[in-house]
């Protein structure tokens, strides 16, 4: 299983990036926006640079053309930009015709295991099914992940599942745990999944008798 950070600011991606964890990185149009000081281009830009694996940029418009010219703009950024395309018929059309341009996808916002197959069937290299607004439907997403990742196994299909819009610590062993080959975690579930009180307890334990035996 991989892990990629779920953010567009910089410092966060930088400071994880130094623990040795991330794969890639996902960004999204809102996220994107709560970035101030720096224009679009240039914080993207500098993602792309800093994140060795690939990293998700979204288009910012449901048109179909509106979606190609913006992809191309996107992948001239960096060889590791995948382009991030939402769910839908037009979606469906970009997928189809950035594959054929060598443009690798992540079809965004899939909330069933119908649009997972079409996003596969379409080219996308990468489908994201939204776990935590999945389960704001009503449905459980930890069966629409796993049923996703055997339709995928069954038929044979490279297309990759990543496992976004994480709420809760617990929702990242469930995604997993259900066979998500990706999960796209923000930086405060990282921190966390890092923290434990009793690791803070035992270590402090053991320092503190180690300056007990270094004092005599
Ligand atoms: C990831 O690709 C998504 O953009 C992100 O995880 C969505 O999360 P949200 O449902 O918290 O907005």
């Amino acid at each position: 299983m991989e892990i990629f950070v779920d953010s567009a600011n910089v410092e966060e991606i930088k400071e994880i990036i130094s623990w040795g964890i991330v794969d890639g990185c996902t960004t999204n149009p809102k996220i994107a926006s709560m970035e101030k000081g720096k224009g679009f281009e240039e914080n993207t830009r500098e993602i792309i640079k800093l994140v060795k694996g690939p990293v998700s940029v979204e288009v910012t418009t449901n048109d179909l053309q509106e979606m190609l010219a913006e992809g191309r703009k996107y992948t001239s950024w960096g060889k590791n930009v995948v382009v991030k395309v939402p769910m839908g018929i037009s979606g469906l059309k970009a997928t189809k015709i950035f594959k054929e341009e060598g443009i690798k996808t992540n079809v965004t916002a899939c909330m069933s295991v119908s649009q997972a197959i079409l996003a596969a069937k379409s080219g996308a290299e990468y489908a994201s099914l939204f776990y935590s607004r999945i389960g704001d439907m009503g449905y459980n997403p930890t069966r629409v992940v796993e049923e996703s990742v055997r339709m995928f196994n069954v038929s044979n299909v490279k297309t990759k599942i990543i496992v976004g819009s994480i709420r809760h610590l617990m929702q990242i062993i469930e995604a997993g745990l259900a066979g998500a080959h990706i999960l796209t975690i923000p930086p405060q579930f990282l921190y966390q999944m890092a923290k434990n009180p009793k690791t803070d307890e035992s270590i402090n334990e053991f320092l503190e008798a180690w300056k007990g035996y270094k004092n005599k």
